[in-house]
């Protein structure tokens, strides 16, 4: 292997830093954009410096590839709506996954005995082997997650008798391969060892059940990233070392407040369906009653009111009434109110799903609560809004062992003087489980999609 040069290691070395620079960027609101830019710049930076330093050949189906990859991704990223993006996330993860499996297996050429190199180190071969497994597992298991989010197959955990045998045999085949790879390297098993690491992936996500795909995306991006510095390794990249390290720690860490955000493991999210299914959404329409009203005595409600909180939750984004919502809240300021936004962490489909939504619309960063920050205030509030949100707010979190939200922290909305829902029937929220809190004295129901109820209250607000 050629030495790098010097100023390579450089320009790789200012990538390194800008990735870091991107995730620093990445962690608040205002700074996300510039670190956006910055970690794709350095990528940019990255991928261009191979061309000036290498003998490379086949220029020209890489560039055409190169270009394939830039218009599908630019054009798939703008047109994906926001409910879209867990999937597209999914989809680019899997395949940086597959991308990184097939360098690995083009690498595991040069390595074979007698293939004009010195004999590869084992510890060059374990890397080879974890690149091809877990990059395939990845791939696999990206394709599925994104079929399930895209409503191409069922969301619901797909379990069968003998999964669990099945997938212990992948999981043997797996490491066996792996050894075999080490111990007597040869093309076949690296091409055996991935096929098994596809059907490995396949099922590792396929008992997930639609309301943990996102997190399963989050643990796969995991295992993409550490594949990606294995693959690092193999090929001597220090740049793609350090940001396949990055990948691989930010993802594991996402995964784990995530389920720590909903009040889960890790293991109960991929295996719960296994034991009987804490994964299962759905679940019945209650037809026990309950108060609704119209949007103009929610105006009069909220009009009078001295501090207001909003909950937004999964369905705001589906009805796409941000800019409504941000209206409204504007009005009810001039009106003297204090109105602020109580965000939770799993609220909605993705991490930072309510933020990014909110922020579209405008909305001072001021004024959104984290949890944390503002589960005190509820207990003064004269009338919080729920907007489409409903497991955050689900007091069986606290009151109902065996819930599959036990445990989970929630917005204390139960505690304010009156609670208004906005959903548009009595179906329950992603647990699939009734929320007491939609029965209680204090709350009422204004039924109706979100963004046309929004309106209407808006209008009802302003006729004060
Ligand atoms: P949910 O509990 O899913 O409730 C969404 C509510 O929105 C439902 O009550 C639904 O009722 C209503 N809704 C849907 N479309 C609407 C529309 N067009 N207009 C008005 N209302 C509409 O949402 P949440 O409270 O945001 O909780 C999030 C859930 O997702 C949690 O269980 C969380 O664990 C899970 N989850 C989150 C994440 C991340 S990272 N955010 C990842 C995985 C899972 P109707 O159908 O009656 O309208």
């Amino acid at each position: 292997m050629t030495a790098t040069p010097v100023w390579v290691q450089l320009v790789y070395l200012a990538c390194a830093v800008c990735f870091i620079l991107a995730l620093k960027g990445l962690s608040g609101p205002r700074t996300a954009r510039t670190g956006n830019l910055v970690g794709a710049g350095a990528a940019v930076v990255a991928c261009a410096v191979p061309f000036f330093y290498l003998d490379l050949d086949h220029v020209v189906p890489i560039l055409v590839a190169i270009a394939v990859g830039t218009v599908a991704g630019a054009v798939g990223a703008r047109r994906v709506q926001m409910t879209q993006m867990p999937q597209m996330v999914a989809l680019f993860n899997g395949v940086g996954g597959g991308a990184a499996a097939l360098v690995a297996l083009l690498e595991l050429r040069e390595l074979l005995p007698g293939a004009g190199h010195a004999d590869a180190s084992w510890f060059i071969l374990v890397a080879t082997a974890f690149t091809i497994f877990v990059g395939s597992v990845s791939f696999a298991g990206s394709v599925v997650t994104f079929a399930k989010l895209q409503g191409l197959m069922t969301s619901a955990p797909v379990v069968f008798p003998g999964l669990a045998v099945v997938f212990g045999a992948g999981l043997v085949g797996g490491v066996g391969l792996s050894t075999q790879l080490v111990l007597s390297p040869a093309m076949w098993v690296g091409i055996v060892l991935g096929l098994v690491g596809l059907v490995f992936g396949v099922l590792l996500v396929l008992p997930v059940g639609g309301a943990d795909v996102p997190i399963v995306i989050s643990l796969l991006n995991a295992f993409t990233g550490l594949t990606v510095a294995a693959g690092g390794y193999v090929l001597d990249n220090v740049v793609l070392l350090v940001a396949g390290t990055l990948v691989g720690a930010s993802g594991t860490f996402l995964t784990l407040l995530m389920a720590r955000a909903m009040g889960r493991s890790v293991a109960n999210i991929l295996f719960g369906a296994l034991k009987g299914g804490s994964t299962l959404g759905g679940g019945e329409v209650s037809d026990r009653p309950v108060k609704s009203a119209g949007p103009e005595d929610v105006a009069i409600m909220l009009g009078y009111a001295d501090r207001v909180i909003i909950v937004p939750g999964y369905g705001l984004a589906v009805a796409q009434a941000q800019h409504t919502l941000r209206e409204l809240v504007d009005v009810l300021s001039e009106r003297g109110a204090q109105v602020d936004y109580a965000i939770h962490p799993v609220a909605g489909r993705m991490p930072g799903h309510m933020n990014v939504l909110l922020a579209e619309a405008q909305v001072p960063y001021e004024q959104l609560k984290e949890m944390d920050d503002i589960n005190g205030d509820f207990k003064d509030a004269d009338v919080v809004l729920v907007v489409g949100a409903n497991d955050v707010v689900n007091p069986a979190a606290k009151t109902t062992p065996g819930a599959p939200i036990y445990g989970m922290p929630i917005l204390n909305a139960d505690e304010a003087k009156q609670v208004v829902f906005m959903k548009r029937s009595m179906r329950p929220g992603f647990a699939g489980i009734e929320n007491e809190l939609l029965f209680e004295d204090n709350t009422t129901l204004l039924f109706g999609d979100a963004k046309d109820s929004m309106s209407k209250l808006l209008n009802a607000v302003k006729a004060l």
